[in-house]
């Protein structure tokens, strides 16, 4: 068995090629041409139960998962989290109209977002949105006025910074005191914005949200920002006599990209989690709230992989080997900006031996256009299929059009068939905004 391919959905097929869902990936390049992003659909649907029976079961009520679908938008995205009953959380109107136009349950739906306009506030109301999660007095004034001016009273969550150090990279890390997102606790504010929350006629506070950061591995980071919140929720009782009914814990499960990656068990990550929690509400004297978690990379990224066709290998002899891919930043920009890990394999020589130092560029005028250095690979030849893997997070979401590069399609594979969920933009897509 080949180390490298570190997840149950990545084999090798008889023929050598690399396959991915039980389906050719040589064939599916042939097919639908690269880059590509190939999904396999039963892996989401597969975690999201799991989140969904781990939360059922350890943290009882009507607690349930949000899909973060800042880590992968698209429409046939929201028809699986609304077929799979789970919420998700948007950051956008831009989210919100994809979820809209799907057909998503928006009263399971919950707005984030440190800066969220008149504009998307009104937009999200007048498509019935669940909840806002608050971000601050400006905003929490803002829903205030629209909310009135539509005749409702307007559910939100509190986003609140517990203060903590997730251990993480730093440009994805959130739960500090100074992180632009959210009302402290330490500082005083969260209780600041709580009282205001309470004495707003058009606002409706049900509790509270915190998410610390993401591609967290350890479970310490998640059991200290419980104690945190839960020690607020009870001192809110205890100044305002608000009980919060829901809390929040965010998302930020880290997931393997790489062989020397760890794997968290979900389930068994949530009921560590519960268990501390169930104490903690002892402790306070309260009754466990309402659970929400909000994962996005757990649920999508090894629900990923893309294929690029290899174009130029350039040896600079004595220093590096370039192999250059018909795609790279514009599609996968996590390399550039935070020198993510990612593994590599030739999807058409997927049995052959890994010799070949080099490494890899996208087609940008750009040199730290990089999808990843120092990889080894078989030495690749023009026209080969490179695959890279555990791309369904991230990826897609924060493609761009830098060089007028056209974004790449989306493939759904389920149960040995592919089909086309996102085509491939064209180029009368990069002119159609252009006056
Ligand atoms: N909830 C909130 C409020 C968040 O800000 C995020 C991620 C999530 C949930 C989902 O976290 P996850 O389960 O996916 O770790 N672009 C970066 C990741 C940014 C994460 C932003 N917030 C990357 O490519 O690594």
């Amino acid at each position: 068995m080949n180390n490298k391919l570190i997840h149950s959905n990545v084999t090798i097929g008889e023929n050598g090629h690399l396959h991915f869902a039980g389906m050719d990936t040589v064939a599916l390049a042939k097919e639908y041409g690269t880059p590509a992003i190939l999904i396999d659909e039963e892996r989401i649907r597969s975690r999201c139960r799991e989140y969904k029976s781990a939360m059922k079961t350890y943290f009882g009520g009507a607690s349930m998962p949000l899909f973060a679908s800042k880590s992968l938008s698209f429409k046939g995205i929201y028809r699986i989290i609304a077929d799979e009953d789970m919420g998700t959380d948007i950051v956008s109107s831009g989210e919100l109209f994809t979820a809209v136009s799907a057909g998503f349950p928006m009263e399971r739906a919950f707005f984030h977002g440190n800066n969220k306009t008149d504009a998307d506030i009104a937009y999200a109301i007048e498509n019935g949105i669940g909840y806002f999660v608050v971000d601050g007095f400006e905003e929490l004034d803002a829903i205030d006025r629209i909310a009135g001016e539509k005749g409702i009273r307007q559910k939100i969550l509190l986003r609140i910074t517990p203060g903590i150090d997730p251990h993480t990279h730093q440009k994805i890390s959130t739960g500090g005191v100074d992180s632009k997102f959210g009302s402290a606790i330490e500082t005083g504010l969260a209780s600041r914005i709580t009282k205001a929350a309470l004495s707003k006629l058009n606002i409706d506070l049900r509790g509270f949200h915190c998410h610390i950061g993401s591609q967290i591995f350890e479970i310490d980071p998640y059991t200290l920002a419980a104690d945190i919140m839960l020690k607020f929720i009870a001192d809110m009782r205890d100044e305002y006599g608000f009980t919060a009914e829901i809390l929040n814990i965010g998302g930020g499960f880290g997931v393997r990209y790489v062989e020397s990656d760890g794997e968290i068990n979900i389930t068994e990550n949530i009921k560590n989690i519960a268990a501390h929690m169930t104490a903690a509400c002892e402790k306070f004297g309260l009754t466990m709230p309402t659970i929400l978690m909000e994962p996005g990379r757990s649920i999508v990224a090894d629900a990923g992989m893309t294929l690029y066709t290899v174009g130029s290998v350039k040896e600079i002899e004595g220093f590096k080997n370039y192999v250059s891919i018909d795609g790279g930043m514009t599609d996968n920009p996590r390399y550039t900006l935070y020198q993510s890990a990612y593994t590599l394999l030739l999807a058409n020589r997927a049995k052959e031996t890994a010799d070949f130092a080099c490494t890899v560029g996208g087609r940008c005028c750009e040199s730290g256009d990089l999808i990843q250095e120092n990889v080894m690979i078989p030495r690749p030849a023009r026209g080969d299929i490179l695959a890279v893997l555990v791309t369904g997070a991230y990826n897609y979401s924060m493609a761009s059009n830098y060089n007028r590069v056209t974004r790449p399609p989306i493939v759904l594979l389920k149960d040995g068939e592919s089909r086309l969920a996102v085509r491939r933009e064209r180029f009368e897509d990069l002119i159609a905004c252009d006056i």
